[in-house]
């Protein structure tokens, strides 16, 4: 059986006042749309249409590159006339058989086995509605059931309803589910006759019944999948309850986080056994951690990959971007350290406060404690490299590598200029600028000789 998935997103979102369109608004670190998408790709649909409108090129875009091997495709909505008008958009692109799932573009965490049962309540034959009872259903679409309550009859939207209809307290969440074909032909019947001049896409189960088709709803296991996103306050309330879900998850495996209400995961975090993290950090794209890391307040780690036993202090910034960062078991991080986009260390390295390194390797049991920069460096074991020494990795037009051996000992404030090595066992004092290499084994010092002149006199304050 074929499956076809229509996405609305052509809606403008006016309460998000925002000039981005609705749907490219981030959750959990990526657009809205891109949730639904990702959650699609576990339903082998045969064709995947998303009805754009606002923003139309940007979200088109934006969704090509994310998803480039999707089978997705585009059907512009100009203008936007309701939500059946939306899906009207979709007709030439879909097939004559099958089922056609449609799905709602703000409505980021409905769930894969959630629309799987949609599809199958559809069985093909039936027009299938994804419900939920509310406490408070004001605005939504209604499900109106016939006197025993068996069969839906129609869904009557809040602004068409009268005081009985308002009463009902089960509603349409925006899903549903319906043979293609049929439903193709329901569509090009809709009319905009009604409170709010849209053509209605709910209107298809009156017809349905009209029809014989029979109707039918199921439930999401969690109300959460089908809450829509309208203003910032409703995406803020979104990210939260998913948050607080991830952190969940993540603490029945195990992991102990100081408070999952102060947690958040932007991407896939995996962690072995007795991890801690503690308040206030993020994790971004792929993150590793190995079993008994701590993960100190305070810190940002995006793309990396963290050995057992390594500990990173609070405030530590790890960016891996797109080359990763790596740091080996033992290693001591931070507190306020910057690891950027390809810092491999080995085991127990040793980065202090305000030290950056990009692009380096370290072998084990390196350590730049203070203040320190290294750049497009490769750094032996046992390398102790000295408060405020950099790398001049840079000359103003390209990069150049600095290699320094094992058991080099770099005093504070230096400066190596690459492209530079440091043999094995070298030394470098304390304030050498080097431009050449260092040679192994020997104490290599580039600085002026101290001075003291005898019998000098500071000079005193003249008076007025
Ligand atoms: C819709 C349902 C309502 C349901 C509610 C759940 C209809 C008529 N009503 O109402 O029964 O309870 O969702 O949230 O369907 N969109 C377009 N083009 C349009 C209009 C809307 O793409 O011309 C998109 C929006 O961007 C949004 C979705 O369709 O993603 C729903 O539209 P919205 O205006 O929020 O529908 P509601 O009036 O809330
Ligand atoms: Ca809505």
């Amino acid at each position: 059986m074929s499956l076809s998935i229509v996405i609305m997103a052509a809606g403008k979102g006016t309460r998000m006042k925002s000039s981005r369109p609705k749907v490219l608004h981030r959750l959990a670190g990526r657009p809205m749309l891109s949730h639904v998408i990702h959650t699609t790709a576990q339903l082998q649909a045969a064709r995947l249409i998303v009805i754009t409108g606002h923003g139309a090129e940007q979200v088109e875009s934006s969704m090509r590159a994310e998803f480039a091997q999707a089978p997705l495709s585009f059907a512009r909505q100009e203008p936007q006339l309701g939500t059946g008008h939306a899906v009207q958009q979709a007709i030439p692109l879909l097939p004559d058989e099958g089922t056609t799932l449609i799905l709602n573009g703000d409505v980021p965490l409905i769930q894969a086995d959630t629309a799987r049962k949609l599809v199958e309540a559809c069985a093909g034959e039936r027009l299938a509605l994804l419900t939920i009872h509310l406490d408070d259903p004001t605005g939504y679409g209604r499900i109106v059931r016939d006197g025993w309550g068996e069969q839906v009859h129609a869904i009557v939207e809040h602004k068409d309803a009268n005081p009985a209809q308002r009463e009902i307290k089960e509603v349409y969440t925006g899903m549903m589910a319906a043979p293609t074909a049929w439903l193709k032909q329901a569509l090009q019947g809709l009319t905009n006759h009604n409170a709010q001049g849209e053509y209605y896409l709910t209107d298809v189960v009156a017809r349905a019944v009209a029809d014989g088709l029979s109707v039918v709803a199921a439930q999401p296991q969690d109300e959460v999948e089908v809450l829509g996103v309208n203003s910032p306050a409703q995406l803020a309330d979104l990210e939260r309850r998913h948050q607080r879900a991830q952190a969940d998850r993540l603490m029945e495996a195990g992991v102990r986080l100081a408070d999952p209400a102060r947690f958040d995961l932007r991407g896939e975090l995996r962690c072995g056994q007795d991890v801690d993290i503690d308040v206030n950090c993020i994790f971004e794209g792929q993150v590793r951690l190995g079993d008994e890391v701590r993960i100190g307040a305070h810190c940002v780690i995006r793309n990396a990959v963290i050995e057992s036993g390594a500990v990173i202090h609070p405030f530590t910034h790890i960016d891996g971007d797109k080359d990763g960062v790596s740091v080996g078991p033992g290693s001591l991080i931070g507190p306020f350290a910057r690891l950027r986009p390809g810092a491999q260390l080995g085991a127990e390295v040793h980065i202090g406060n305000f030290v950056e390194v990009k692009n380096s390797t370290l072998a084990a049991g390196a350590k730049a404690n203070h203040l320190a920069y290294l750049g497009d460096a490769t750094v032996g074991e046992r390398v102790n490299y000295g408060a405020g020494s950099i790398t001049a990795n840079y000359d103003g037009a390209n990069k150049h590598r600095t290699v320094i051996g094992n058991d080099v000992h770099v005093g504070s404030n230096c400066v190596l200029i690459a492209p530079i090595t440091l043999g094995d066992g070298a030394t470098v004092g304390g304030g050498s600028t080097l431009s050449k290499d260092a040679p192994a084994g020997q104490l290599t010092v580039a600085r002026t000789k101290a001075v003291s002149i005898p019998g000098w006199k500071r000079p005193a304050k003249q008076p007025k």
